[in-house]
């Protein structure tokens, strides 16, 4: 192993860039040469290929997005189109890749494992927290602190008019976000993809906490239909008569300064994916497992089935909402 290349693909989660710093300044004290590709895949496919010195990564572990910047490219996807890739990563002589981003991520690293004939270790990183193999995903805790703060704030006009206001957070397939927030967030009701409830659900289990109630709030999981709660809430109304106001948190969740706990996990984790390559590994995840480290192999297919949210949580939320 001489020539390594880290990228960031997939969305942006705060913490990347904690774990491209420890992936390049860790790489040169092990005597690696290192490379960045902005862009992910994207501009990979473009040859966006550099070489990185410490320097560049200075100054970067307190910023949100990631300074190498992310994209989604589905032209990835085509088998005939990476070819295009193969010569750039040739060129440059590289032998090992980090990828940091999400299982879609992974994919295309295990593709270009086989293709290029070249080591590839995940580091994963999205604020849904639904990585199959690890229990933490860099971002989750910022953007879970993020959404909370927000919470708060509209809990304070929930009071003091006496308002009920539905709170959509980000989670693609994953209620992990919702469920997290809503228990730390004193939420009435928590509405996932792993649990859903219709709008008939939500007007019965309301009207039987309701007692002594004037003003509440709901969080719901946007699921894969960002923007769904707005319906929900007009079904609420007509069903009840109870107006709910719907604030959607969207991408403010993405960003933002990292928490300590994803700037330590991405210093952590990037040192172990350099120390994975050295050690000749390929197509594995650092995994967190416990309060261990530990490498996995590379998710493979589709997970919309597997639960990542604690749904004891949503069990325990009855009784204390
Ligand atoms: P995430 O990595 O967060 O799961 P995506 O699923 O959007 O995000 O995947 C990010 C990128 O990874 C895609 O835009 C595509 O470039 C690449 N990718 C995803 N799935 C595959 C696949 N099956 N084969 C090759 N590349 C893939
Ligand atoms: O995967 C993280 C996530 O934030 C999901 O919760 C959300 O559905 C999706 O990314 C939105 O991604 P984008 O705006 O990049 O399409």
């Amino acid at each position: 192993m001489k020539n390594i290349l880290v990228m960031t693909s997939g969305g942006d989660a705060p913490g990347m860039n904690a774990a491209i710093r420890s992936v390049v300044r860790s790489a040169i004290h092990k005597g690696l040469n290192v490379f960045g590709c902005e862009m992910g895949y994207q501009g990979l496919l473009e040859n966006k290929i550099f070489p990185m010195e410490a320097s560049h990564v200075a100054n970067c572990i307190q910023r949100g997005g990631t300074i190498l910047k992310s994209a989604r490219c589905d032209a990835f996807r085509n088998a005939d189109i990476r070819q295009t890739c193969l010569p750039y990563l040739a060129d440059h002589e590289i032998d090992g890749l980090v990828v940091l981003g999400g299982d879609g991520s992974f994919q295309g690293a295990a593709c270009l494992s086989e293709e290029a004939g070249i080591s590839v270790i995940g580091i994963p990183c999205t604020i849904d927290n639904d990585i199959p193999g690890t229990d933490y995903c860099i971002g989750f805790d910022t953007a879970r602190n993020t959404a909370l703060e927000a919470i708060d704030k509209i809990r304070d006009t929930a009071f003091s008019h006496d308002r009920n206001f539905m709170i959509e957070v980000m989670g693609r397939t994953s209620g992990a976000l919702a469920t997290d927030v809503g228990i730390a967030g004193g939420a009435e009701l928590i509405i996932i993809p792993e649990a859903p409830l219709s709008a008939q659900d939500i007007v019965d289990t309301m009207q039987l906490r309701r007692e002594g109630r004037i003003a509440s709030i709901i969080v719901v999981a946007e699921a894969d239909r960002p923007g769904h709660t707005i319906q929900l809430a007009k079904s609420v109304e007509a069903l009840c008569g109870t107006t709910y106001q719907v604030c959607i948190l969207g991408h403010t969740q993405r960003g933002g300064t990292p928490s300590l706990l994803d700037r330590k996990m991405g210093s952590v984790m990037g040192v172990f994916a350099v120390d994975a390559l050295i050690a000749g590994e390929n197509k594995k995840m650092v995994a967190s497992h416990g309060s261990k480290l530990i490498l996995c192999d590379l998710p493979s297919a589709s997970h919309s089935t597997q639960s990542f949210a604690n749904l004891n949580l949503l069990e325990l939320n009855q009784y204390l909402s």
